[in-house]
C-alpha cells in the first residue's frame, strides 16, 4: 500500500484530474514542506523519481527544491503529488506523469498516445544530420513520427530541409504538431498516413524511421514503461519485422536515386534489415551501434552508388 495516502487511478484519469484540478476523493493532507514530501514520496519511488515529479507539480527546477525545502506545499499541490507519486509507485513512466520527455537537447510533450522518445534514436537522427548539408534543400520523409521527435530534431538542425512526418495514429499527430508549433519550427509537415499512402507519388532525398519492430508476445511488453505505451507502437507482427519489411519494400519507389533510407530496429534484428534492404536493390548497406553497443540502426541508399 502507497504511504502517501491515495488511491490509485488510470492514467485517462489522471490526465482529467490534473486539468480539473478534482481531487476531492482524496483523503484531505497535512500541510506539509518540501523536505518532507521528498521524504516520504521516497518510500514509495525513486528519489529521483519523486524530485522530478514534485518539480512538475511546482513548475520550478532541482535547485529550487534545494533552496526552499522549507517551503510548504499548498493542499492542492501536495494532492497533486501524492496522487503523481501513487501512478509512479504503479510504474508509470515518468515521462507520461510529467507530461514531457527530452530528446536531442529538446523538449518534447508526450502522452500516453505516442511512444516515450529513446535515447538510442537519437543516432538515427545523427546519421540523418550526416546525410543533410546545411546549405541546400533536401526533402525528408519521418515514417510513424509520434511524439515528432526524429523529424523536429532534425527540422531544427537543418533549417533549409523539408520534412514530412506521418503517422497512422491520429492521437500522435494531435501531440507531434502540438511539439511542431511549441518548438517553433515551420519545416515540419505532419501528415495521418498509413506509411506511405499519404505521400503518394512523392520522392523524398532520405526517409528515416523508427518503426514498431517488437515481435507480438515478447515478454518485454509487459514490463517496465512498455506496458503503459500504445502497442501500435511496438508491435509489429509474429517477429516484429512487418514494419521494417513493407517500408524497405516500398521506400524505394519513394527514394531519388542516391537517397539513403535509415531504419531504427530490435538488438537482434540488424542482419535480417541489412539482407531485406540489399535484396530490395539497396547498396552501401551498413549497421550502426548505439552508445550501448548494439547494432540499432540499418540503412541503404537507392542504386547501385557506393556509399
Ligand atoms: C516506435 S514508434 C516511433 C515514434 C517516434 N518516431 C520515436 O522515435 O519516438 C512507431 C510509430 O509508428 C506509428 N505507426 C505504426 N503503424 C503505422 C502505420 N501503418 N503507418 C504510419 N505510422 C504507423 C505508431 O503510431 C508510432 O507512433
Amino acid at each position: 500500500m502507497s504511504h502517501l495516502f491515495v488511491a490509485t487511478r488510470s492514467s485517462t484519469d489522471l490526465g482529467y484530474l490534473l486539468q480539473h484540478g478534482d481531487f476531492r476523493m482524496h483523503p484531505p493532507i497535512q500541510q506539509i514542506t518540501i523536505a518532507q514530501a521528498l521524504h516520504q514520496a521516497r518510500l514509495d519511488v525513486a528519489a529521483t523519481d519523486a524530485r522530478m515529479l514534485l518539480q512538475s507539480v511546482l513548475s520550478v527546477g532541482h535547485a529550487h527544491l534545494i533552496a526552499h525545502s522549507n517551503q510548504e506545499l499548498t493542499l492542492e499541490q501536495a494532492q497533486k503529488f501524492y496522487l503523481l507519486t501513487s501512478h509512479r509507485a504503479n510504474g508509470e513512466p515518468i515521462a507520461y506523469l510529467v507530461g514531457k520527455r527530452e530528446f536531442y537537447s529538446l523538449n518534447f510533450k508526450v502522452t500516453p498516445a505516442v511512444l516515450i522518445p529513446r535515447p538510442e534514436t537519437e543516432l538515427l537522427v545523427d546519421l540523418a544530420l550526416e546525410r543533410i548539408f546545411s546549405d541546400r534543400p533536401c526533402k525528408v520523409l519521418d515514417l510513424g513520427t509520434g511524439s515528432g521527435a526524429v523529424a523536429i530534431a532534425i527540422a531544427k538542425r537543418r533549417p533549409l530541409a523539408s520534412i514530412v512526418a506521418v503517422d497512422s495514429s491520429v492521437d500522435a499527430i494531435v501531440i507531434a504538431r502540438i511539439n511542431a508549433e511549441y518548438l517553433d519550427v515551420a519545416n515540419v509537415h505532419i501528415v495521418a498516413s498509413d506509411w506511405f499512402d499519404g505521400v503518394a507519388g512523392e520522392e523524398f532525398d532520405l526517409i528515416v524511421s523508427n518503426p514498431p519492430y517488437v515481435a507480438d508476445g515478447d515478454p518485454h511488453l509487459d514490463q517496465g514503461d512498455l506496458r503503459f505505451e500504445p502497442r501500435m507502437a511496438l508491435t509489429a507482427g509474429g517477429d516484429g519485422l512487418d514494419c521494417i519489411r513493407s517500408i524497405i519494400t516500398s521506400a524505394t519507389t519513394h527514394l531519388v536515386a542516391g537517397g539513403w533510407l535509415l531504419l531504427e530496429h530490435g538488438y537482434d534484428q540488424a542482419e535480417v534489415c541489412c539482407q531485406l534492404l540489399r535484396e530490395a536493390g539497396f547498396s552501401g548497406v551498413f549497421s550502426r551501434p548505439d552508445l550501448a553497443g548494439v547494432m540499432r540502426i540499418s540503412g541503404g541508399k537507392r542504386g547501385n552508388f557506393s556509399p
